[in-house]
């Protein structure tokens, strides 16, 4: 069987919003992601790290993270107003520990909009509704630019499995073909930590994605 792999979003519409943060309440794959990323962060050798969010959506994984590392400072970027909304109700009280800085990740003065210089970028399932390869290595490079020496980059985002004759859109694409991309933005021994939810044969749009690590 073959087919198309790929979703259209509607990131300004709030009722499309709220029923996409309805729909992808974390599972425990997710959360399992949000594990490995926050497992990063411990690692930081300071104590209260600043970590950015690249596409903050709803929340979840903020939420997941914030709760479980009281002194971490976090920004979430996000180009989608009615997603920051979502993300508020998520967050609750922790609302007040996140800076919320809007910006659109196709426009490469992004970094200029950032309230304080990351110790650690983070992102799920974000960077691939940029379209392609090319939005994808800019973000990247912008990512290696910011962050200090010894700062991480961690991608949770979807992929194109090896081995898959399904289509996929632009934006996902394989593990090796990420890597590439990091290696040319400046970072030397980047890696994929996991693959989630694999499915080959008959895969949908929410499933196969990867947890990447890039250490500056
Ligand atoms: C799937 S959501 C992220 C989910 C989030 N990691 C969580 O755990 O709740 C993807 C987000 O990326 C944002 N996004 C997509 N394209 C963007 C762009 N060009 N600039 C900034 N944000 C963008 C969308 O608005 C959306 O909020």
């Amino acid at each position: 069987m073959t087919g198309f792999v790929g979703a259209l979003h509607e990131f300004h519409d709030a009722e499309f919003v709220q029923g996409w943060a309805d729909r992808f309440v974390p599972s425990p794959p997710r959360l399992a992601l949000f594990n490995m990323v926050l497992a990063e962060i411990d690692q930081l050798p300071m104590r209260d790290p600043n970590v950015l969010e690249l596409g903050l959506g709803p929340g979840y994984m903020a939420r997941h993270i914030l709760e479980r590392h009281p002194t971490l400072h976090y920004e979430g970027l996000d180009f989608s107003a009615a997603f920051f909304q979502v993300a508020r109700r998520t967050l609750g009280d922790l609302t007040s520990r996140v800076t919320f800085t809007q910006a659109d990740l196709m426009n490469q003065s992004w970094p200029k909009l950032l309230a304080r210089r990351p110790h650690a970028v983070i992102s799920t399932w974000a960077l691939h509704d940029l379209g392609g390869q090319q939005a994808i290595a800019d973000v990247y490079r912008r990512c290696w630019e910011i962050l200090p020496k010894g700062g991480i980059l961690v991608n949770g985002d979807f992929i194109k499995p090896d081995g898959t004759a399904w289509e996929y859109e632009a934006g996902r694409f394989e593990v090796a073909g990420h890597l590439d991309l990091l290696r040319q933005a400046g970072f030397t021994d980047p890696r994929s930590l996991q693959h989630f939810e694999i499915e080959i044969d008959n895969p949908t749009a929410a499933q196969n994605y990867a947890c990447l690590l890039a250490v500056k």
